[in-house]
């Protein structure tokens, strides 16, 4: 009585997006196998050599799943094996991905009981502790697939799966560490009404772009004018790899998440590559990882 989960890494934000939109990617994922225990609760096993915690209530995908017992009406008791294909703070959504994983084997145990929505809701819980906020920007999309935009959280919560033309993703990962804490830390308080006006704008004009398949529209909507410029002293090369990627034919992009991951999006695949190439060269002898991931998303 087992269930195996491949659950993907994200993009988040999405450059003027910030908490709200996000992307699934097909590669990497995490391997989140679920199962039932006779004993109420929550076990961890982690069966990658990353050290991260395995007492449910300090883990993302214990305290994620941990939430959905305490929606049971029933005591009951899982045993989650997880293999981290996705390497922690890289700004891909690793913790989403194990959150989910754990919360969508446990819905899948018991019959679907939960919608989309509320297994969002429970993976919010193991987010929280990774980064100190709740958001569900990686989460939504790694449960839903594709981009999605969460509308709203509150009262309840509003995630809109968002149509979009086919697109590929590149990624670098540069060796710098970035913690979701500290950069948000560095986020301003209150943001002055005229930078607002241009944001939302171009949030508007992003979801425009994706549901007309205009890419040229998707690649100027990107712009964020109130986060990456707060950010964006965190990642040094950030503005080399911008200026290098758009000369190889990407539309756009920005920050990964918090980062230090940086994405950019193409039309094509062959451009997705020489833009993977651009981005890896920019980071030479300092990126963990680079890939490009082939959409659609
Ligand atoms: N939206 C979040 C941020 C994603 O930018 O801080 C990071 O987990």
């Amino acid at each position: 009585n087992s269930v195996t989960v491949h659950s993907p890494a994200t993009v988040s934000n999405l450059g003027c997006g910030f908490d709200v939109l996000g992307l699934a990617l097909g590669a990497p994922y995490d391997v989140v196998k679920v199962s039932r225990r006779a004993e109420p609760g929550v076990s961890i096993r982690h069966l990658d050599g990353f050290g991260l915690p395995t007492e449910p209530t300090r883990n993302v995908a214990g305290v994620a799943l941990l939430a959905l017992l305490a929606a049971l009406p029933e005591p009951m008791g899982f045993e989650v094996e997880i293999t981290k294909g996705i390497r922690p703070g890289s700004g891909i959504g690793s913790s989403a991905a194990s959150a989910v994983g754990a919360v969508v084997g446990a819905n899948a145990l018991l019959g679907n009981r939960y919608s989309k929505a509320q297994l969002v809701d429970f993976a919010m819980a193991g987010e929280e502790i990774a980064s100190g906020a709740r958001h569900a920007d990686n989460i939504a999309p790694a449960v839903y697939g594709g981009f999605t935009l969460v509308r709203a959280m509150e009262p309840s919560i509003d995630i809109v799966a968002l149509a979009a033309p086919p697109l590929w993703v590149s990624i670098v990962h540069p060796q710098i560490e970035v913690k979701t804490i500290e950069s948000r830390a560095v986020l301003p308080q209150a943001v002055p009404l005229p930078q607002a006006v241009r944001q939302w704008a171009n949030v508007a004009g992003l979801v425009a772009g994706f549901l007309q398949a205009n890419y040229a529209l998707i690649g100027r909507s990107l712009e964020d004018v109130i986060v990456e410029p707060a950010r964006q002293a965190l990642i040094p090369g950030l503005a080399e790899a911008r200026r290098r990627s758009l000369a190889a034919g990407a539309i756009g992009g920005g920050i990964s998440g918090s980062g230090p991951s940086i994405f950019m999006l193409s039309e094509t695949e062959a451009t997705a590559q020489a833009v993977g190439r651009e981005l890896s060269s920019v980071f030479e002898g300092l990126h963990i990882e680079s890939f490009t991931y082939v959409g659609p998303v």
